[in-house]
């Protein structure tokens, strides 16, 4: 096992010293999700000492930069935002060879609020074509960046191969710009914008091609959240290095022009030995004693954490949830750990007054092994004045889904057992841009069955969802609040969809990115 490997070269054998509590359905789907890929020490055993645990917590925790708007006229935030290559410190010491948006992993933030339009034009400076799509966002279908609606790489001959697919596409090809338009007429919400070209959202996303993209509210700005500096978005993913400190990817053609990643990975999904927080391995930020916004997003590409404090805080419950993939809920729910799976974001709070001055508090992740326990770390260094508080009600309760469900639909998401090598479907299907797979009636409210076999991070595009079974009983704590993305365990679960705002072309599909590129995608209509 390569991870074993990793935790003796690196010295990591100490327990995180946090009880592990019994594997329910969805800690152990998340624990196998998280394991490492077999077969693959030949891969991973010299290229995993490029880190070590000992400069684990040495490096403070960037912040993604806020992004400026080019233009604020006519009332519609106007950006632009240039995909290239960037080199960047992602292990300490070192450079790491990126592709980012402005250069950057992650890609600068976006800050929109509700009812004030947004326009970002991206322009495309690498090699390879691209697709932006917010994820989360109800956006026209010729903005949500359907897999092959692809931006052309600006001075690079066009290989055939890119364009094959394009005819079934929304928006088209376009040359080497493209000005994506959001309407920012839902609830405030942690979104966030990321690659989806088809075939390479793994290997794109991986090399970088992702950003935070909050949106703000009335709503949210009356509460007593924390802000500025104490309002931290956090993007958790995993990655391996090379000795030089390059990003390893198991790609099988690493020019991009053919998909698909080694047999070692064909059903893990990439799966890496490093966890970093916005672009830096293992780092640490220094907290006030005060209360503390944390908009957690698992932005990898196939890993499942199940992230907890350790030490937890006098009294547990530490991560006292606020908010949901689709915005903020009507209470604050409270939890000693949350499993998050990839595209999912939780917004917590959590009270650093808890914990005495000089404390360490280590944001763990007991899905994994070895260093993959580790996240990041929390160094409570000062008291501080807090005008936060947990405010007892959040947003207005949205109650139950809309009843009169105008469909019922089963979808199964299948890979099945491991080292088979079978294809990655959906309804055992594998995805076709030209063939429908369900049309949704605008406004209406579906209810869908999801299987999985063995688990998948299910997401739709465009609809949101409550979560209304999971593993034939109820859903759990951290189930609640309104979604669009969720962790399908083997029992299943069952969502009440609904599809408002748009009609035309979206996908839907599992966010482990090696298993949508390979086929595990399907195409809905919004008639
Ligand atoms: Cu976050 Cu279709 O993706
Ligand atoms: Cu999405
Ligand atoms: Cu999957």
């Amino acid at each position: 096992m390569p991870q074993r490997r990793t935790v003796v070269r690196w010295g990591l054998t100490a327990a995180l010293g946090v009880a592990v509590p019994g594997a329910t359905g969805v800690l152990a789907s998340a624990r196998a999700a998280s394991r490492a890929a077999p077969g693959s020490p030949v891969i991973f055993g010299p290229r995993a000492a490029a880190a070590t645990p000992a400069n684990a917590f040495t490096v403070p925790l960037p912040v993604p930069a806020v992004l400026r708007p080019a233009s604020t006229a006519g009332g519609v935030d106007r950006y632009e935002i240039r995909q290239k290559p960037g080199r960047q410190a992602l292990l300490p010491g070192r450079e790491t060879e990126i592709w980012g948006y402005n250069g950057t992993f992650p890609g600068p933030t976006i800050v929109a609020r509700r009812g004030r339009p947004v326009e970002v034009t991206h322009r495309n400076e690498l090699a390879v074509p691209t697709v932006v799509h917010l994820h989360g966002g109800v956006v026209a279908a010729d903005s949500d960046g359907f897999p092959t609606d692809l931006v052309l790489p600006s001075g690079v001959p066009v290989d055939p191969r890119w364009t094959e697919h394009a005819r079934h596409g929304v928006a088209g090809v376009a040359a080497d710009r493209r000005t994506y338009r959001y309407p920012n007429a839902q609830p405030a919400a942690t979104l966030w914008y990321h690659d989806h070209r088809m075939g390479f959202s793994g290997p794109q996303q991986y090399r970088g091609l992702a950003g935070f993209y909050l949106l703000g509210d009335d709503i949210e700005e009356t509460l007593p959240l924390p802000r500025d500096g104490r309002d931290l978005p956090l993007m958790i993913a995993d990655r391996t290095f090379g000795p030089d400190g390059s990003l390893f990817y198991p790609s099988r053609d690493p020019t991009l022009r053919e998909p698909g990643v080694t047999m070692a990975y064909h059903h893990s999904g990439m799966l890496g030995d490093t966890i970093t927080v916005n672009g830096v391995a293992w780092p640490a930020a220094e907290v006030d004693a005060v209360l503390y916004r944390l908009r957690l997003l698992n932005a990898s590409n196939a890993r499942a954490y199940e992230l907890r404090l350790d030490p937890p805080p006098p009294g547990g419950s530490g991560l006292v949830q606020i908010g949901s993939d689709a915005g903020l809920l009507p209470r604050p729910v409270r939890h000693d750990s949350l499993v998050i799976s990839p595209g999912e974001r939780y917004d917590v709070l959590v009270d650093f007054s808890a914990y005495p001055l000089g404390s360490q508090v280590v944001l763990a992740n007991t899905a994994g092994e070895g260093a993959t326990r580790y996240v990041m770390r929390f160094d409570v260094v000062r008291r501080g004045r807090d005008e936060a508080r947990i405010p007892p009600a959040l947003a207005p309760d949205p109650g139950p889904p809309p009843a009169g469900a105008t469909a019922d639909r089963q979808f199964s998401l299948f890979s099945g057992p491991d080292g088979t090598g079978l294809p990655a479907l959906i309804n055992l299907k594998s995805y076709d841009t030209a063939r429908i797979d369900a049309r949704p009636v605008l406004g209406s409210t579906e209810i869908w069955d999801i299987t999985a076999d063995p688990t998948h991070p299910a997401h739709v595009h465009l609809g949101h969802f409550r979560v209304l079974r999971r593993d034939g009983g109820p859903p759990l704590p951290q189930d609640g609040g309104v979604k669009d993305t969720v962790f399908v365990p083997q029992g299943g679960v069952r969502i009440a969809v609904t599809f408002g705002g748009f009609r035309g072309k979206y996908v839907f599909h599992c966010h482990n990115l090696e298993h949508g590129d390979a086929g595990m995608m399907a195409n809905l209509e919004v008639v």
